[in-house]
């Protein structure tokens, strides 16, 4: 992947933003028009590789009462941005979805379809930059086919030059947009990694269901990385992956950035983080 294999889109503000080339500008166009939030909708919305399929596990148990179902976890949390690649059409897909409707999404806040007054909810995942970067170094090579080298990766990294635009304006956008609207929930992967059943309670109450510890645990025990690489509807092994690399599922743990980042590398992040988040009040400890 390099950055011309990246689609280009206009956002709100007049702004391009780098998406990865198998989504269009149509795709992002049909959206716009028709996609309608409806209240009750929940979207587990992350910068990629930043713990998107484990929530949506832990979202798709709690509503659905720590039932898993035959779905894959692909058709019961849908990825918006592909909705108009349904095999019908996102109109037709939409009409099969029963309520509550669960999407998972990439798009920053200035793409994102509108909440408007509606009661529909988002889960906001982020998670530390240089795990982040690593994480996606091997998604491209067993997704996008990606051959390039790790230090050609970061550099694309640090450049923006890669799928779903600048790391650090998507969390912060996201994080600003939270501290204003009490319908965004902003968490973090180490916190979820550090205490997993806590989070797994926060994310319940945020989507007002009432959950014992019968059902926390259950959720827990479901969504945990043993189990989710073990589980059909949840393993990811039916999404093409190039044999030979890691897996959807890698290593899921805080820090793997140390056995791949220079020390060099490690600076250069370290202080373009600082110069980003300088004044946020958000923070990651990696
Ligand atoms: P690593 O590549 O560091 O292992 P996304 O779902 O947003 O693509 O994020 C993928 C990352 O989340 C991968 O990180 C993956 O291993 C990790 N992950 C997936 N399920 C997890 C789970 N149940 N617990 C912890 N980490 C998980």
């Amino acid at each position: 992947m390099s950055g011309s294999t990246l689609y280009l889109v206009r956002n709100n503000n007049g702004e391009s933003i780098k998406l990865p080339m198998f989504i269009s500008q149509a795709d992002m166009d049909l959206i716009e028009k028709e996609f309608v939030v409806q209240d009750g909708d929940v979207f587990v919305t992350t910068y990629p590789r930043s713990g998107t399929t484990w929530t949506e596990q832990i979202v798709h148990l709690l509503v659905n009462n720590g039932e898993q179902g035959e779905q894959r976890l692909t058709d019961a949390v849908p990825w918006l941005e592909t909705l108009p690649h349904r095999p019908n059409g996102m109109g037709e897909f939409l009409k099969t979805m029963p309520p509550r409707r669960l999407f998972t999404s990439h798009l920053p806040y200035s793409l994102m379809p509108p909440l408007n007054s509606s009661t529909a909810k988002v889960v906001y995942i982020a998670r530390n930059p240089k795990d982040v970067a690593i994480s996606n170094y091997f998604h491209v090579q067993s997704k996008a086919n990606y051959e390039g080298t790790w230090e050609e990766y970061f550099q694309l990294f640090l450049n923006d030059d890669v799928g779903f635009g600048p790391y650090f304006d998507h969390i912060l956008a996201w994080w600003q947009a939270s501290q204003q609207d009490k319908n965004i929930l902003f968490l973090k992967y180490e916190d979820m990694i550090r205490d997993h059943a806590g989070h797994v309670a926060k994310i319940a109450a945020f989507l007002g269901i009432q959950a014992d510890s019968h059902l926390i645990d259950t959720v827990v025990t479901l969504s945990s990385f043993k189990s989710m690489t073990s589980q059909e509807t949840t393993n990811f092994d039916w999404i093409p992956q190039r044999a030979g690399v890691p897996k959807h599922f890698r290593k899921g743990e805080i820090g793997d950035w140390r056995n791949h980042f220079s020390a060099e590398q490690s600076q250069q992040m370290d202080d373009l983080y600082m110069k980003k988040m300088k004044n946020s009040g958000l923070q990651f400890e990696f």
